[in-house]
């Protein structure tokens, strides 16, 4: 008998269910044995016990659901070796290896993101026999060239840009348009390319107000009397980069503005004679259907997953590199992020294109 437990952990995305298909379909299929036991809300149904035993039917029709039929819950690694229970008795760390003795499972498979690769290693460092999987729309985890969840986003994000295009247009004002990403740009930059923004600001390269502003008067020189931004909610202007990530969250607030985007706008619209609007598309970025790259990419990563079980071999983290489905061990991928190199092929082709940084 091989017991395989299952959690989905951080924020969810699409392709979680078409990843944990692929991994239970390719276990039932290659092992006549085996069951899957499917942790509840991420690493909390692991710290509490708290599992379903799923049946294969459970896999069945969930190829293009979007969200993560096991629920998820963001569970700070920082807070790994934190009691359960307030002051005493189990810490979380202990809590999660004991359930997994307890449950004897023969493997635990971690399908998340940056934080939860950072516990999954814990636990993989504590003996336990752990796989990941790469999910995430920020396609920001170390060592993989692609991450389930970030095309669907970069889809959705598109159709907003293209959408705000039209009305930008019509009435020749100045949208900022808002995009995921966390700390990373990749979100953007693909949206940003794929949508036609004229102006794409990213966290990797700061922005400087002088030079956004000067690439909507060229626009409107030309007679362009609209400009588009995409804008990643990580992005700062270069004196804003300076400060400390809690003085600049203080500023903010003081200041009344929701994020960096709202400041951005307020600058603009004292500088410009032009409307500027922010549009954020926000949490709809995660939602909704796998696009069909998504659904193929999280299934080869699921069986890829099952494949390694099977093999019985642990502590990897299944990711992309040079286009071909691959693992790493996970404590070279944990603690590390994927961020736009500042100089990589997209940016600089972009650049040739016209689209501005903000940075010169
Ligand atoms: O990591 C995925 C992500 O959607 C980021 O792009 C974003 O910064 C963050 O999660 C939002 O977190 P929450 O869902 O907790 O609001």
């Amino acid at each position: 008998m091989l017991r395989v437990g299952m959690l989905t952990s951080g924020g969810d995305c699409q392709g979680l269910n078409a990843a944990m298909r692929g991994v239970a379909k390719t276990l039932y299929e290659l092992n006549d044995d085996v069951e899957i036991l499917g942790y509840q809300d991420g690493f909390r149904g692991l710290i509490e016990g708290d599992y379903k035993l799923m049946k294969p039917s459970d896999f069945s029709g969930i190829l293009t659901l979007g969200g993560t039929i096991l629920g998820t819950s963001r569970q700070p690694f920082k807070e790994i070796d934190n009691y359960v229970n307030g002051k005493d008795g189990e810490t979380r760390c202990e809590a999660m290896v004991r359930n997994y003795k307890e449950q004897n499972l023969d493997c635990l498979v971690v399908l998340g993101g940056n934080g939860s690769h950072k516990s999954a290693n814990r636990l993989s460092e504590e003996g336990l026999n752990v796989i990941t999987l790469p999910k995430t729309i920020d396609k920001d985890i170390y060592g993989s060239e692609m991450t389930f969840g970030f095309q669907s986003a970069v889809n959705i994000a598109t159709d907003v840009i293209d959408g705000i295009h039209t009305t930008a247009t019509s009435h020749g004002r100045i949208f900022i348009i808002e995009l995921m990403g966390n700390k990373a740009g990749w979100l953007t930059l693909s949206a940003g390319v794929a949508g036609g923004a004229d102006i794409i600001l990213i966290p990797e390269i700061n922005y400087e107000l002088e030079n956004v502003l000067a690439a909507i008067e060229e626009r409107n020189k030309q007679g362009k009397k609209f400009s588009i931004i995409a804008m990643a909610e990580g992005s700062k202007s270069k004196e804003d980069s300076e400060m400390s990530s809690s003085d600049y969250a203080e500023m903010l607030k003081e200041k009344g503005y929701p994020s960096g985007t709202y400041k951005l706008a307020a600058e603009l619209s004292k500088e410009l004679d032009q409307e500027v609007r922010v549009t954020v598309p926000g949490h709809y970025q995660r939602g909704g259907s796998p696009c069909p790259y998504d659904r193929v990419f999280a299934s080869e990563c699921g069986a890829y997953g099952a494949e390694l079980i099977l093999k019985g071999k642990f502590g990897r983290s299944v990711v992309q590199v040079n286009n071909e489905i691959t693992s790493l061990p996970i404590d070279e991928v944990a603690g590390k992020k994927n961020l736009v190199p500042t100089n990589c092929e997209l940016v600089r082709v972009a650049k040739d294109m016209g689209i501005s940084f903000g940075d010169e």
